[in-house]
């Protein structure tokens, strides 16, 4: 499923955690249900796609009020406020939860990009077996396409 939205100021605590987000503006009755997320990130300012860990829920770990869909962007380092991003959920990786310290929740984050990107590499593998795969790879920005031959 596809989600857009501007990227607006969250609670600025991202930052602290080492995972900035960026938070999308997105109507509360389109939000997909509670939960981390896989994602493909495009975005007007992203030169190529990204894949993200999306979190959607009102992290109930630092007493959040509304719920919110917000990214965290593994290698992208830039401001995107302002922007629109549009995120397909691929996969979900698990619920949210309310830990009992951001030390807790910062460690399950790193877990949890850890295994978003065992699922880049997990396509890489299978692309390697089947040849009809290489395009979304190469869509994804996984795998550098060869320099032609003059
Ligand atoms: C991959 C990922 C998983 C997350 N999982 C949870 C969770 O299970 N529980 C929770 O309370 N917050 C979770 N969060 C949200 C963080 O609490 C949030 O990003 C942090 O508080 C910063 O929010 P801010 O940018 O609005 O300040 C998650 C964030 C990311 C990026």
């Amino acid at each position: 499923m596809l989600y857009r939205g501007v990227v607006v100021p969250g609670d600025r605590l991202g930052r602290k955690l080492g995972y900035p987000t960026a938070n999308l503006k997105i109507s509360p009755d389109v939000l997909p249900k509670d939960g981390v997320y896989a994602g493909e990130v495009r975005g007007e300012k992203l030169s190529r796609v990204y894949i993200g860990a999306v979190s959607v829920g009102n992290k109930p770990t630092v007493a959040g009020e509304k719920r919110v869909f917000e990214v965290y962007i593994p290698g992208f380092k830039g401001n995107l406020y302002g922007s629109e991003l549009q995120v397909s959920l691929i996969k979900k990786i698990r619920g949210q939860k309310k830990f009992a310290s951001i030390e807790e929740l910062k460690r399950q984050i790193a877990e949890d990009v850890r295994k978003i990107l065992s699922l880049k590499k997990e396509d890489r593998a299978r692309d390697r077996q089947t040849p009809d795969r290489r395009k979304t790879s190469r869509l994804l920005g996984l795998k550098k396409s060869r320099p032609k031959k003059a």
